[in-house]
């Protein structure tokens, strides 16, 4: 696992992009596997910009997203397919058709789940999955006590994450108490993996993640196994950790 610890939010958005646009510059048809939330909005803009100045073509860019609400319709504003158009989808010239986001209104739940599992391998594997970090260690909605094996499900979320994720909803009990979520045996196949996280508030989860044992109470802990991994994290988010850690590879 690499980490590079960057001074500002903005520096760390520009070399997860960087980093992302590596790898749809090199690959002929690109998968990405994508994350929501507030970590990657900036990152988002980046590629965005990217795609505006003419350097970057999402012609060819296919996409599985981590994780959606149960419960919540595609054009729910705080639906997770919501946040991927407004976000990126509608700024680039993806096709819609190569993007995905599991359904979390699907009536047969496990089916939908096999389903996107079975297109992931379908469309070749993941080529890049993003990840940010909660502030519990989850990935995706792999909450504590995700196993290493899990595959996309129906998670429950915790009252930490719901109390997390309040910010987005006008109150609370808004916020939906399940998800559908990749999980971490999902998460490891890809072929790359790259953790955003910035903030004091993710200085304890980043802490245990890199210099933490391997364990299912830190999910994120997981992808200390994986062979190409990298953390790009701000100054505020490495402030935890004892090692040090460069600016850049
Ligand atoms: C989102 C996701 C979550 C978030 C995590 C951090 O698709 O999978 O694991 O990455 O909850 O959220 P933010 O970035 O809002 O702090």
């Amino acid at each position: 696992m690499q980490v590079i610890v960057k001074n500002t939010v903005e520096e760390m958005s520009r070399c997860g992009a960087e980093i992302v646009a590596e790898v749809i510059f090199s690959k002929k048809n690109p998968v990405l596997g994508l994350a929501t939330g507030s970590t990657p909005v900036k990152m988002y803009q980046e590629l965005i910009k990217m795609h505006k100045a003419g350097k970057l073509d999402f012609a060819k860019v296919r996409s599985f997203n981590l994780d959606e609400y149960a419960g919540l319709a595609e054009t729910h504003d705080q639906s997770y397919r919501y946040f991927m158009n407004f976000n990126l989808f509608d700024h680039v010239n993806i096709n819609k058709k190569n993007t995905n986001v599991p359904s979390g209104l699907a009536k047969d739940i496990p089916a939908a789940c096999a389903e996107y599992e079975k297109k992931i391998v379908a469309w070749g594997g993941i080529d890049i999955q993003v990840l940010g970090i909660g502030t519990n260690g989850h990935i995706a909605f792999n909450e504590p006590l995700s196993g290493k094996n899990s595959r996309t499900r129906k998670v429950a979320l915790t009252d930490g994450t719901i109390q997390d994720n309040a910010r987005f909803f006008a109150k609370k009990s808004d916020v939906p108490t399940f998800a559908v979520s990749m999980g971490i045996g999902t998460i490891l196949e890809a072929r790359k993996i790259i953790l955003l996280a910035n903030g004091k508030n993710k200085a304890d989860a980043i802490a245990k993640t890199v210099e933490g044992p391997i364990t299912h109470m830190i999910p994120a802990s997981f992808i200390q196994s994986h062979a190409n991994c990298i953390l790009v994290i701000d100054k505020d988010a490495a402030s935890m950790l004892k090692g040090k850690y460069p600016s850049s590879l």
